[in-house]
């Protein structure tokens, strides 16, 4: 089975990070979101990828993955440039794929536990398309499924404002070529000016072609918007690093509580306190008198003195330093720098773009 792999959008929900880069870069528990994916393609036997570019940076993605082979993948890269929808993203794969199945994963969503028995369960069918669901409290944002009274799907509604039920499509979809492509082919763009991947899926179903669903186990999410992430990097803390692993160094005076994960190089200076579940960046220097606190990912080069951070994202090369109040739930892009000169207010929540210097 082949995959394709969503890197393309404008992630305008994640302004300002987004203004200098694609979301899928952006550095969750240690990974860029996308890698998390990629990895679980990889995982679940799948080699061959194509990753779809945008107009955002798309540089940014091929140097960070290159031709894939460091990570155990043959990456191929195809340019959509312009967001067209996520049908548009998927025919331009068409070359790519050939007559094999594939599975389509967009690059900001994350599935804690794999899409492993999903790729063998299509790949055991004969079916021509197989989409991947989950029950959600409020279905309005997502694409809804409605069943039959067997249970099959009927239809696929986008972000009904009466939603036929409480199952909503996660980001990964199963196609056998031909038909997907000759559904796509019929498409107008919806009135968000898109082509929609579920209206493509819809004409399958309405043709009589096999549309079957899976409801995903564990946890998913997608990472629109800040919230997203700061929720994602809390779940890809409690799921993927289980217990302490320290490759850095801690020193004496210094002290590690719960379950964090200190990469190569990275200092804990003393009269410092991480309290997991935290990931740690390489050669990140983490005090003196710093306060790294639960649900937190430091990333690579950073250098935090002085500070306290708790349920938050800070990606490589960021300074903090001398912030007397606590940093909570924020978002710090790469090399950004945030000092304090001056006492004022309590509590602070930051989402900070690349390169940002912040002071007062
Ligand atoms: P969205 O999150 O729906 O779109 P977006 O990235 O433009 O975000 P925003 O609404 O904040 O502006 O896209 C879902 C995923 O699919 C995401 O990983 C981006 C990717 N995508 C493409 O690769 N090509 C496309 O044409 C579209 C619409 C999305």
């Amino acid at each position: 089975m082949r995959g394709v792999l969503l890197h393309g959008g404008f992630g305008t929900r994640l302004r300002p990070l987004t203004h200098t880069g694609p979301k899928q870069l952006i550095k969750v528990a240690g990974k860029p979101v996308s890698q998390w994916a990629l990895e679980d393609l990889r995982d679940a036997g799948v080699r061959d990828v194509a990753i779809i570019l945008g107009e955002l940076g798309p540089e940014r993605v091929v140097e960070y993955y290159g031709d894939g082979s460091w990570l155990g993948v043959r990456i191929t890269y195809i340019y959509q440039g312009y967001p067209y929808g996520l049908a548009h993203a998927v025919y331009i794969a068409k070359d790519f794929v050939g007559d094999e199945p594939f599975v389509v994963y967009l690059g900001d969503n994350v599935l804690v536990e794999g899409i492993r028995e999903y790729v063998k369960r299509f790949a055991d069918s004969d079916a021509d398309a197989m989409v991947l669901l989950t029950w959600v409290e409020d279905p309005r944002k997502f694409g809804v499924a409605e069943f039959d009274e067997r249970g099959r799907l009927r239809r696929l509604v986008e972000k009904p404002k009466e939603p036929p039920s409480n199952y909503a499509l996660v980001g990964v979809y199963f196609f056998r070529p031909p038909h997907i492509f000759r559904a796509i082919e019929t498409l107008k763009p919806s009135w968000r000016g898109e082509l929609e991947i579920t209206d493509a899926i819809q004409k399958l179903i309405d043709w009589g072609l096999r549309v079957d669903c899976a409801v995903v186990r564990g946890w998913w999410k997608d990472t629109g918007t800040p919230n997203d992430i700061l929720e994602a990097n809390r779940l890809l803390l409690d799921y993927k690093y289980r217990e302490t692993v320290v490759k850095g160094m801690v020193e004496e005076g210094a002290r590690i509580e719960g379950r964090v994960f200190i990469e190569e190089g990275a200092v804990i200076k003393s009269g410092s306190v991480v309290r997991g579940p935290a990931y740690i960046g390489r050669n990140t220097v983490i005090g003196p008198s710093t306060y790294v606190g639960p649900y937190t990912s430091v990333g690579d080069n950073c250098r935090l003195v002085n500070v306290e951070v708790e349920n938050s994202v800070i990606m490589d090369n960021v300074v903090l330093e001398d912030l007397g109040e606590r940093i909570v739930d924020s978002l710090i892009g790469a090399n950004a720098r945030i000092k304090r000169r001056d006492r004022r207010p309590r509590g602070m929540q930051f989402i900070v773009g690349e390169h940002a210097a912040v002071e007062w």
